[in-house]
């Protein structure tokens, strides 16, 4: 398990970039912490690098934000605000032919949702974020595995053990 320091959303644009630039297609990834953690911003710079150019809405209220990207969809959602994990089956993903699951507040519902891959796990650190990854399938494990056999990352200082 490693962690990276992110002093400011440069820097977590740094880590999307890689993030994006690694993912397996589909992946399924658990975007974990507390409110102001950041995870909004993470996912909002990776689906940037994914090449999504117009507005990039917050799923607070509406659960899911759909993004066509190349090979698929990319779907950010946020559980914060969800009230029954029924909710997600009228939500029509069942058939969604997803290249990307970016969800935050996954334990408020994921069970229903796609298995995950890797969990990012953030939180404050300094003026910054710290952000963990781990894996939670063997394609996650390979994904974090390819990431911190990169070492330092374009942008970023040297992940900690
Ligand atoms: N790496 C970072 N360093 C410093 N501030 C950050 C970083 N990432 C995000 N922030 C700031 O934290 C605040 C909350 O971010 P947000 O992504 O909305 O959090 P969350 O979705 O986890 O509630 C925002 O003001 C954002 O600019
Ligand atoms: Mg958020």
């Amino acid at each position: 398990m490693s962690a990276w320091q992110l002093d400011g959303e440069a820097a977590t644009q740094a880590f999307a970039q890689a993030l994006a630039a690694t993912a397996p297609a589909p992946a399924v990834v658990h975007l974990q912490g507390d409110l102001g953690a950041g995870k909004s911003t993470l996912a909002r710079a990776w689906l940037r690098a994914l090449g999504v150019t117009g507005t990039v809405r917050s799923p607070t209220y509406t659960l899911v934000e759909r993004y066509p990207v190349p090979g698929g969809e990319a779907l950010h959602l946020d559980l914060y605000r969800i009230g029954d994990v029924g909710e997600l089956e009228f939500l029509g993903l069942d058939d969604v032919v997803a290249r990307l699951w970016l969800i935050e507040w996954p334990e408020r519902g994921a069970d229903a949702l796609p298995r995950p891959d890797l969990r990012v796990a953030l939180s404050l650190s300094g003026n910054g974020r710290s952000a963990r990854l781990e894996a939670l399938s063997p394609v996650g494990e390979r994904w974090r595995d390819a990431l911190a056999a990169q070492g330092r990352l374009p942008g970023l200082p040297e992940p900690k053990p």
